[in-house]
C-alpha cells in the first residue's frame, strides 16, 4: 500500500511576500571557494573568466537567481582585514588563513573584486564585517568605502582604486559567530560591543539605509537570541542571525561520508534538518516578545548538510560531494524557510562553490551542478511570491527508533498569478500518494518537474555531471480542485497551476 498524505492550500488566507533573500548563499575565503572556485585570476586563458571569475559559475548562478552573497566569512571575516585586499594586487599584503588550513592568503580577490563580481551576478553583496580581531573604526570606514557618493578620505580611495561611483551595499553582518571563532564572547559581551559596532556603521551613510544583522545564535542557543533581542535597542539592528548545520557530530571524522551512508545515517541527517522548524519556531518566539511587530529578520545565514570531506582532499577545505540525500535535505529546509516568511526574511546555504553543502563543484575546467543546484533552481518559482499557507497531515517514516514526517511541502503565487506547489518524500525507501486540496482555487491544469534518481546516494561527477538532474514530471493528476500526486522515494516536485 502507498502511504497517504493531504495538504490542504488556504489560498484566502495569503498574506505574506516569501523574500527572495531567503535564497541566498554564502562565499568564504576556505579551501576552493574563491580561489580555484570563483576566481581563477585574471591571465587564465583555459577558462573563460571575466576579471579572473569563472563564466561558467557566473551562468549557472544567474539561472538559478542568487539573490544574495554573503563574503568573505564565515570565521574568516573575522580574521580579514578589508584595507589589505584593497589597490594594485602586487603590492596586497599576505595574510594566514588561520581557521582554513593555514594557508596563505595573498589578498588578490578584495572588496572591488568581489562587489565587482556581484554586479556581474545581479546579486546582493552582504558583506560580513571583522568585530572579532578589527575595530570600529576599520568596520565604520569600510562602510563608508563602499556606500559613501560624496567626497571624504574612504571615498576618495575608492576612487583612486578605480571605483569613482559607491555600491550601495545593504547587508552587513556585524561580526560572525561571535560565540565562537567569532571572539568566544558571551552574549552579554557581544550585544555591548554589537552597541558599540552598530552606532558607528552610520546606516545612512549611502544612498539607502544599511541593514545591519547580529551575529546569531547556535542551533538550540535560545538564550543567545533572548540576550541579544533584550539589550540591544531595536534602532541599532535590523536583523538577527541563526546558524544551523545538519550534522552528525562536530567531532573531526565522525560527520559520515558525503556519499557512501546508510539509510540510518540517511535518517539522522534529514533529522538534524527538519530540526530547522522547531529551531526557527523557538527563536521567532523569543523574538516575538522584544519586537511583536516584527521589525526584526531572522536571518539564517549559515545552514546545510556537513559530512566529512571527501578522500584525500585538505581536511581544512571542507570540500564533499552532494548526493539526493542534500536535494531533500535543500527542499524540505526551504518549505520550512517559506513556513516562517513572516520572519525568516534571508538565509544564506552555506556554501555556494566547493565548500560543504555547494551547489556547484568544479575541478580544473570542469563544473558540476549538484541536485542541490537543482533544488534551489526549481524553486526559484517562490522568490518574491506570496506564500500560500498549508494544513499538512502526512504519514509517518519511521526507521529503526527515528520518526520522521514523510511528506514536506509549500505553496506560493507569483505576480502573474500562477500557483507553484513544492512536495518533497523525505522517505527514502517508499513512494507516497498526496492529496493537494485545493479548497476551490480554480485550475484548468497542472504540470511540473521532479529531481529524483535510483538511489538516495546518488551524485554528479566531473566524469557523469548529468545523472541527476531535473525532468518533467507527469504524476500530478488534477480532479476538480484536487490535485494527486504520486512521489517516488527521496524526490523533490514542483508543480505549477495554469
Ligand atoms: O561554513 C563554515 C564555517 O561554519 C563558517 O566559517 C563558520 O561561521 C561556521 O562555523
Amino acid at each position: 500500500v502507498m502511504a497517504q498524505n493531504r495538504v490542504t492550500i488556504k489560498a484566502d488566507e495569503s498574506k505574506i511576500v516569501i523574500n527572495r533573500h531567503i535564497y541566498g548563499h554564502f562565499a568564504e575565503h576556505l579551501g576552493r571557494c574563491i580561489y580555484d572556485g570563483f576566481y581563477v585570476g585574471e591571465g587564465n586563458a583555459k577558462i573563460p573568466n571575466k576579471n579572473g571569475v569563472r563564466l561558467d559559475i557566473v551562468a549557472a548562478l544567474k539561472k538559478m537567481k542568487i539573490p544574495n552573497l554573503r563574503w568573505p566569512g564565515g570565521c574568516f571575516a573575522d580574521t580579514y582585514h578589508w584595507k589589505d585586499g584593497i589597490g594594485p594586487k602586487a603590492q596586497r599584503p599576505k595574510m594566514v588563513n588561520t581557521w582554513w588550513g593555514g594557508v596563505t592568503e595573498d589578498n588578490s580577490f578584495g572588496t572591488h573584486d568581489f562587489l565587482n563580481m556581484c554586479e556581474l551576478l545581479g546579486t546582493e553583496p552582504y558583506l560580513a564585517g571583522n568585530v572579532g580581531s578589527g575595530t570600529v573604526q576599520e568596520l565604520s570606514e569600510w562602510v563608508q568605502y563602499v556606500n559613501f557618493p560624496k567626497n571624504s578620505p574612504m571615498s576618495n580611495l575608492r576612487q583612486k582604486n578605480g571605483r569613482p561611483e559607491a555600491w550601495n551595499v545593504r547587508y552587513w553582518g556585524v561580526g560572525n559567530e561571535a560565540w565562537g571563532c567569532g571572539g568566544n564572547m558571551t552574549p552579554d559581551y557581544y550585544a555591548n560591543i554589537y552597541r558599540q559596532y552598530a552606532t558607528f556603521m552610520n546606516p545612512a551613510v549611502g544612498k539607502e539605509r544599511i541593514f545591519r544583522i547580529a551575529s546569531g545564535a547556535n542551533s538550540s542557543d535560545f538564550n543567545w537570541t533572548e540576550t541579544l533581542m533584550k539589550n540591544i535597542p531595536l534602532n541599532l539592528m535590523e536583523g538577527v542571525a541563526l546558524h544551523h548545520y545538519s550534522v552528525h557530530s562536530w567531532e573531526d571524522g565522525k560527520k559520515g561520508s558525503a556519499t557512501d551512508f546508510t539509510e540510518a545515517e540517511y535518517v539522522k541527517t534529514m533529522k538534524q534538518a527538519l530540526k530547522m522548524d522547531e529551531f526557527i519556531e523557538k527563536h521567532a518566539a523569543i523574538m516575538d516578545k522584544y519586537d511583536p511587530q516584527k521589525k526584526i529578520a531572522l536571518v539564517v545565514d549559515e545552514w546545510g548538510g556537513w559530512y566529512n570531506v571527501e578522500p584525500g582532499t585538505n581536511p581544512g577545505f571542507l570540500f564533499q560531494q552532494n548526493t539526493m540525500r542534500d536535494a531533500v535535505l535543500a527542499g524540505a529546509t526551504l518549505n520550512i524557510f517559506h513556513k516562517h516568511a513572516e520572519r525568516v526574511r534571508m538565509a544564506n546555504l552555506a556554501q555556494v562553490v566547493n565548500v560543504l553543502q555547494a551547489v556547484i563543484l568544479t575541478e580544473g575546467t570542469k563544473i558540476v551542478l549538484t541536485p542541490t543546484y537543482h533544488v534551489l533552481e526549481m524553486y526559484n518559482v517562490h522568490q518574491d511570491a506570496t506564500l500560500l499557507p498549508i494544513d499538512i497531515s502526512t504519514s509517518d517514516y519511521t526507521f529503526e527508533k527515528e520518526k520522521l514526517p514523510a511528506v514536506s511541502a509549500s505553496a506560493s503565487r507569483d505576480k502573474a498569478g500562477k500557483t507553484h506547489v513544492s512536495l518533497v518524500n523525505i522517505h527514502a525507501g517508499q513512494p507516497q500518494t498526496v492529496t493537494v486540496n485545493l479548497k476551490g482555487m480554480k485550475a484548468s491544469g497542472v504540470t511540473g518537474r521532479i529531481l529524483a534518481s535510483s538511489k538516495v546516494q546518488d551524485h554528479n561527477t566531473f566524469d557523469n555531471a548529468n545523472k541527476v538532474k531535473p525532468v518533467a514530471f507527469s504524476d500530478a493528476k488534477l480532479s476538480g480542485d484536487e490535485l494527486t500526486v504520486i512521489l517516488p522515494p527521496a524526490s523533490v516536485v514542483v508543480l505549477e497551476l495554469q
